[in-house]
């Protein structure tokens, strides 16, 4: 996938995958998976805050460009984050221009009340837009907690007309999360552009994942809707377990992991003796 015209026509295949930083990126590139979002919530996952608010533009842009370096062949999507689309159209637009020249080729945008405007001037300047509703966690307050969202056959219809609105407004794709699978069936059925899932079901046009979710490298956090296709956290601590025993057992490094002088005497063999580098016989 190299451009938003990619998304046109999707029939439930797309797949999309959070990425902060250059090396995972680099892992990213090499696969199959469709297109990336530097989603605000690195400010979660890189940051270790508790919610996406406090993103900025810089850090997006510090991401991107880095996601940019190392993917430079994927389509990538960043995040606009909290609130940074409701303020004065100057600063509204001087946030897109900020990830935009990082290397993001689109940008995503929580939420339609009050932001229509908004949306389609960003679209009306060249810049493709992503829409997000269901659970948006920038509004995690107001939503009273990350909750599944639009659980009632009214909130359903709510979300229908929400849905429609962002695509009234120019949006070429929308992202749906934590609605209910009927629902998101629904909102799927009624728009023209595709939907990406992320806790929606099966009916939406692709799905979207956390990178460190579907990589199992966060440790007690398993929402219902992730799988884990990989227990990152016990493969990369069984790593670092390893590499600590070896330094303590002077296993690491070894003469094939060292620098010798051009013309070593032979007595530089002796360095690798673990006898002479095990602590007892240091002290
Ligand atoms: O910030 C993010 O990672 C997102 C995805 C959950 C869709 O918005």
């Amino acid at each position: 996938m190299k451009s938003v015209l990619d998304f046109r026509r999707l029939d439930r295949s797309l797949s999309m995958v959070t990425c902060y930083d250059a090396t995972s990126a680099a892992i990213v590139e090499a696969s199959n998976v469709d297109c990336i979002l530097v989603g605000d919530s690195v400010a979660m996952t890189m940051h270790g805050f508790d919610s996406t608010l406090p993103a900025t533009p810089e850090m997006m842009a510090f991401h991107v460009a880095a996601v940019r370096r190392g993917a430079p062949t994927k389509f990538l999507i960043s995040d606009l984050p909290f609130l940074a689309h409701r303020g004065s159209i100057d600063s509204c637009l001087a946030a897109v221009r900020t990830v935009m020249t990082a290397g993001a080729q689109a940008v995503k945008i929580e939420g339609i009340d009050g932001s229509e405007e908004r949306i389609r001037h960003i679209v009306q300047s060249g810049v493709p837009v992503m829409g997000h509703l269901g659970l948006t966690p920038q509004s995690v307050h107001a939503l009273g907690g990350f909750k599944v969202q639009a659980t009632s056959s009214a909130a359903g219809d709510a979300l229908i007309d929400q849905a429609l609105r962002v695509q009234a407004a120019g949006a070429f794709a929308l992202v749906l999360e934590c609605v209910p699978s009927e629902i998101a069936a629904r909102v799927t059925a009624a728009l023209e552009i595709p939907t990406i899932g992320i806790g929606a079901g099966p009916s939406c046009s692709g799905q979207v994942l956390v990178f460190q979710d579907l990589l199992g490298l966060t440790q007690n956090f398993k929402p219902k809707f992730v799988r884990k296709y990989a227990d990152g956290f016990a493969f990369v601590k069984d790593a670092l377990d390893r590499y600590h025993a070896d330094v303590v057992s002077a296993d690491f490094p070894s003469a094939k992991e060292s620098y010798v002088m051009p013309s070593a005497p032979p007595v530089a063999e002796a360095l690798y003796s673990t006898v002479a580098r095990k602590p007892e016989a240091n002290a």
